[in-house]
């Protein structure tokens, strides 16, 4: 079950039998009632109170466990319910065996996904491939109007990295990075997708590449501003702990 899922179902679960409680012993205070009244009547008012305090707790634990049966079930219809609707949005990527321009490796997933809402280019397929060229990425951040890399030292930097490219027609539209320590620890330094090519399931596709890719747990390095929505679409939970921002200018 992954953790996007037990989060929920654990939530699920926990309200359930919480509202299972409050219902139980809300509910039988009526009953719990006349045996405090008569406690105060014959002056015992601590058999009372402990009859009310038994009935009451006793039906909120009760109710509490079957919140708790009832919970489990719930998330378990909301999480297959939820998967079947994911499926159905259809974000589905064929195969292909044939590699890409810039590719080293060979090619790993091809898209064919009709371009979705209003569009100023074709983009039949978009074919990503391992393997990313300094000069195909200095051109994509360019078209991002990001900054324009020093593309000798973008060479080397590519060296370290494990790189992903979408390829439409040979042009790169598409690029994640990822940095592993091979063992505990993935983290994805670079996404970008081509502004003219957004929403059509290129930058999902690169991280499901990039996860698969990953050994141990992965984390993105960064959000860039205005992205937020693609990570929560992508289910990735938020973590506000890790990366510590200005550590190397102090500890220099
Ligand atoms: C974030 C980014 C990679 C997303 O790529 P993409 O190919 O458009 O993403 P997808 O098409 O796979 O999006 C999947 C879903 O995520 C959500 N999503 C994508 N971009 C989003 C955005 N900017 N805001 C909110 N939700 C977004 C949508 O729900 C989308 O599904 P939909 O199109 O059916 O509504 C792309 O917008 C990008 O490159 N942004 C700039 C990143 C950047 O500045 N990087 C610099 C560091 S190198």
């Amino acid at each position: 079950m992954s953790e996007f899922y037990a989060l929920r179902r654990n939530a699920i679960t926990d309200l359930s039998a919480f509202f299972g409680f409050l219902i139980g012993f809300l509910g039988s205070s009526p009953i719990a009632w006349p045996y405090l009244q008569v406690g105060f009547q014959t002056q015992e008012i601590v058999k009372g109170f402990a009859w009310f305090i038994g009935i009451t707790f006793g039906s909120g634990v009760a109710l509490g466990v079957v919140g708790l049966g009832v919970g489990r079930l719930l998330g378990s219809a909301w999480e297959g319910g939820h998967k079947v609707l994911r499926r159905a949005r259809g974000r589905e990527f064929a195969v292909a065996g044939a590699p890409g321009r810039g590719g080293t490796g060979p090619a790993i997933e091809v898209i064919a996904k009709a371009a979705a809402g209003p569009v100023d280019i074709a983009l039949p397929s978009v074919r990503i491939a391992s393997g990313v060229d300094a000069e195909s990425l200095g051109a994509l951040l360019v078209r991002a109007a990001l900054p324009a890399p020093d593309l000798q030292r973008l060479r080397g930097s590519l060296g370290r990295t494990i790189n992903l490219g979408a390829w439409d027609d040979g042009r790169l539209v598409g690029v994640v990075r990822l940095l592993s320590d091979g063992y505990e620890w993935s983290v994805v330094t670079d996404l970008l997708v081509d502004p003219a090519c957004r929403r059509r399931g290129i930058g999902t596709a690169l991280m499901r590449q990039a996860a698969d890719r990953a050994t141990g747990k992965l984390a993105v390095a960064q959000i860039p501003p205005g992205t937020e929505g693609f990570f929560r679409r992508l289910e990735a939970i938020p973590a506000y702990a890790g990366f510590v921002r200005g550590a190397k200018g102090r500890l220099a």
